[in-house]
Formats: C-alpha cells, structure tokens, sequence
C-alpha cells in the first residue's frame, strides 16, 4: 500500500500547487474511514481495493484544465462534461488518467473513483464507502462533516442521504434528484 501512498504524494509533489499536504492528509484520512466503515459494518468488500480506491480517489486533484481537455478529446468523451463544474473533472476524468499513469485497471477501483463526487444511481458498496468516506474521514472539519461522522457509525445510508441530500440543495438536478430517490428508498430497507 506505500507504494500508492508514495506514488500519490510524487504526483502532489509535480503538480507544483499550494495546499498538496493538505490533500494527501485526506487522502489517507479517506483510506482509514473507508477501512473503519467496512470493518463497523462487516461489508463484504476487498480491503486492499478499498485503500487503493481512497488513496488515489483525488489522484487528479491538482491535474490542469489542459489535461483534462485533453483526455475527455483523447477517449472522445461526452464533451458536455467540459460544461460541468470543473471540480467535478478530477473524478469523471480521474480513472483515465489513474489508468494511463499508474496502469491500474481494476474496474471496482476505478468506478469508485469516477463516482467519489457525484455519486450515482447504480454504485455497489465499494463505491458508496469511498463516496460516504470523503466526507466522514477525521480531517473534515466542521458541525455537518461530524454529524455525518457520527451518523455513518451506526446508519451508512443515512449518512450517504445526508451528503445526497447536501448535493441536491446545492445542485437541484435531476442526477441528484434520482440519487436522492435511490437511498431514500434503500435508506428504508435498512
Ligand atoms: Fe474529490
Ligand atoms: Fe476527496
């Protein structure tokens, strides 16, 4: 596993940006939630994949806008995502670039990191770890991140709802809306 921590923080260190260390903390903050939610909840989830999935899963945090173009005109890609909010490339473009630079193709990995932001309707449980984890883990400060925490412990869909729920304020759309729907009803089962 140091080989992808050392890997990620070689990567942080080229981009040359402000705030890397900052990153790579949560990083491995990410790596540690995501271990915590599995063992709390006894998921039937690799370990391995799932510290691989939440190490790299911001691998093109720091990637420029020229890259990014580059690959969504490489891999022919919907050109409407050039129309998304840019802090959303790094994980839609992410895998692509996790691919070509490390030559990781698990396709468990790379969904997990795709979706870490967005989310989406269809995820399996590694991915919802991985999505729920980036804001539970211990360097996310503030009153909605603990709450959040706290929640995951004892209810995992309804702390994923509750970063649905952020989202869909944030951007009432109808990705966020169809979320919103699937773990409401999933939230339910549970
Ligand atoms: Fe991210
Ligand atoms: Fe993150």
């Amino acid at each position: 596993m140091k080989k992808y921590e050392k890997l990620l923080w070689e990567k942080y260190q080229k981009s040359g940006q402000p705030g890397i260390e900052e990153r790579f903390r949560h990083a491995l903050g990410v790596k540690k939630e995501a271990l915590e939610l599995i063992d709390c909840f006894g998921f039937p989830i690799d370990k391995n994949k799932a510290a691989v999935a939440a190490l790299l899963h911001d691998y093109a945090k720091f990637e420029s806008e020229e890259r990014f173009r580059e690959v969504i005109r490489k891999y022919k890609l919907d050109p409407e995502i050039s129309e998304l909010n840019p802090v959303v490339w790094h994980s839609l473009l992410g895998p692509y670039i996790i691919r070509e630079e490390l030559g990781l193709v698990d396709p468990d990995i790379l969904a997990a990191v795709r979706n870490h932001t967005l989310g989406s309707p269809e995820m399996g449980l590694l991915e919802e770890v991985i999505y729920l984890a980036d804001i539970t883990e211990e360097n996310r400060r503030g009153p909605e991140f603990e709450a959040a925490r706290r929640l995951s412990r004892r209810d995992f869909y309804g702390a994923i709802l509750v970063k649905v729920e952020a989202l869909l304020k944030a951007f009432p759309g109808e990705h966020n809306r169809k979320l919103y729907q699937k773990y409401t009803e999933v939230k339910c089962r549970f």
